[in-house]
């Protein structure tokens, strides 16, 4: 039984410091991603300066600061209904603290808003994606100094005023509840594993959630139409064994994400962040007026990522925000060329978790497979795989919505291939658009579409009835 609504938001999602490029052009100042290298080790040891003899995948990316309205036009064969993408805070303020925004960069998303709408094609747009100023960082320490609260507001004031007639959906800051994980892409923090590491990102994480509010308070304020959402990972975590200590311990390491969206679609610190606050000594600087900000500024629904499951166990030392990059094997699932399970009822479940505790929409703005693809001897692709990802996640979101879950939309992560956030890497294909390069850089950066990108464009006809694949393969 097909449960999709007529205007179901069918699309794609990107980032800008994963597409652009042009990391210096027009005014453009450097973000934190433009100092990241390739390889999974690409945040130990941040050197904030530019080094000389190392290759960053973000100066270039795919280019699409220059190749936009081809690569939309391309995407548009598929008939998507919406795109995400990110505004690069550092095209519009370059060190993050200017008095006055760079007029080059606002026209940039002035023509890609208006090609996307030209498309007919919704943008769905994130403020902040991994891409806070570098200097914020240089200058400040990041999130976890109160001022960024200020230049994220000015930001967000510019761009809701100049964007209010072509901009509706908006999300305030992409998975935030990495701060944990990915403190530095997440929180523009550099934290080190000492006492100290859990009041640092608890701090970052308050002053982006104050910020995260003013934000939607004050777009209201510009246009009561905007729709503003908070943006989480959120890959749900199974208790490793029916061990009361694993189901509990899964459950403290959920609520630890699930922190962020209680503060930001509640309104309130959750009643057990006291405890976490009072055992690891946290002291967080809080204005006098924050937690009336955050009880105005809730969200209007919930963004969020699903990539994969991952199993928990008690003790476990927790790396990965869904105690994934630590997380046991599931012996029930089948996992990625990069480890990751895949398990398309893990969205099922996740979407009926997240309904259940808040009764808001929702939108499933990232979601899918990471793979390597290969040219076949005339050039094509042929990636059954991915497909076939597609397939079992759509199939789990219909039968989510027929629970009587309320989603918006489905992004899936990477139209095109773009560079990976997680290792820079190219190779790590999202796409159902090839782009010619490689890790290292080499490649002409020609686009070729794969046999996905038509399996899309009939899930997308058929509003998402339409699920066999055989005649791609
Ligand atoms: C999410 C991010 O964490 O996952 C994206 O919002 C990222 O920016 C995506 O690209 C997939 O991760 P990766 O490491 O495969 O690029």
């Amino acid at each position: 039984m097909n449960a999709f609504q007529p205007d179901f938001l069918w699309g794609g999602a990107i980032a800008a410091n994963q597409a652009e490029g042009a990391f210096k052009e027009d005014g453009k100042g450097l973000s934190i991603a433009d100092i990241l290298p390739v390889g999974k080790h690409r945040f130990d040891n941040l050197n904030l300066e530019i080094q000389e003899d190392v290759y960053y995948p973000s100066h270039e990316a795919i280019d699409f600061y220059h190749t936009y309205r081809a690569d939309i036009k391309l995407l548009a064969g598929m008939g998507l209904k919406c795109f995400r993408t990110s505004i690069a805070w550092s095209r519009i303020f370059p060190n993050g603290d200017d008095a006055v925004p760079n007029e080059a960069g606002l026209k940039f998303y002035d023509d890609l808003f208006d090609t996307l709408r030209f498309y007919d094609m919704e943008p769905i747009i994130t403020i902040s994606h991994f891409e806070t100023p570098l200097n914020l960082v240089k200058a400040y320490g990041g999130w976890k100094n109160r001022k960024l609260i200020d230049f994220y507001e000015k930001y967000c004031e510019v761009i809701f005023k100049r964007y209010q007639g072509k901009v509706k959906y908006w999300m305030t800051f992409n998975e935030i509840n990495h701060a944990h994980t990915l403190p530095f892409l997440a929180a523009a923090i550099v934290v080190k594993e000492d006492e100290h590491k859990l009041t640092d990102v608890y701090q970052a994480s308050h002053n982006m959630l104050v910020a995260s509010a003013k934000a939607v308070i004050l777009s209201r304020t510009i246009n009561p139409d905007f729709k503003i959402g908070c943006m989480l990972s959120l890959s749900p975590i199974y208790p490793a064994s029916t061990k009361p200590n694993d189901v509990f311990s899964s459950y403290e390491l959920r609520r630890r994400s699930l922190f962020y969206s209680d503060v930001q679609l509640r309104g309130q610190y959750p009643s057990y962040f006291d405890r976490i606050r009072k055992e690891n000594e946290i002291e967080l600087e809080i204005g006098d007026e924050d937690m009336a900000l955050l009880k105005r500024g809730t969200c209007d629904y919930l963004g969020f990522s699903y990539y994969r499951s991952s199993l928990h166990e008690d003790g476990m030392r927790i790396l990965g925000n869904t105690g994934g990059l630590m997380g046991k094997k599931n012996p029930y699932l089948k996992e990625t060329k990069w480890g990751w399970p895949i398990d398309p009822i893990g969205l099922r479940y996740v979407c009926n978790e997240l309904y259940d505790r808040y009764q808001k929409p929702l939108f499933i703005v990232e979601n899918g497979l990471g793979a390597r693809d290969e040219l076949d001897p005339e050039g094509g692709i042929i990636d059954p795989e991915r497909m076939q990802y597609l397939k079992d996640h759509v199939i789990m979101m219909n039968e989510a919505i027929r629970d009587g879950v309320e989603i918006w939309g489905y992004t899936w992560w990477g139209p095109i291939d773009i560079v990976s956030a997680g290792t820079g890497e190219m190779e790590k294909r999202y796409g159902f658009v090839y782009v010619d390069k490689q890790n290292d850089g080499r490649g002409d950066r020609k686009r070729l579409i794969k046999e996905s990108y038509y399996y899309y464009k009939q899930i997308i006809e058929s509003n998402g009835q339409k699920l066999d694949f055989a005649e791609f393969v």
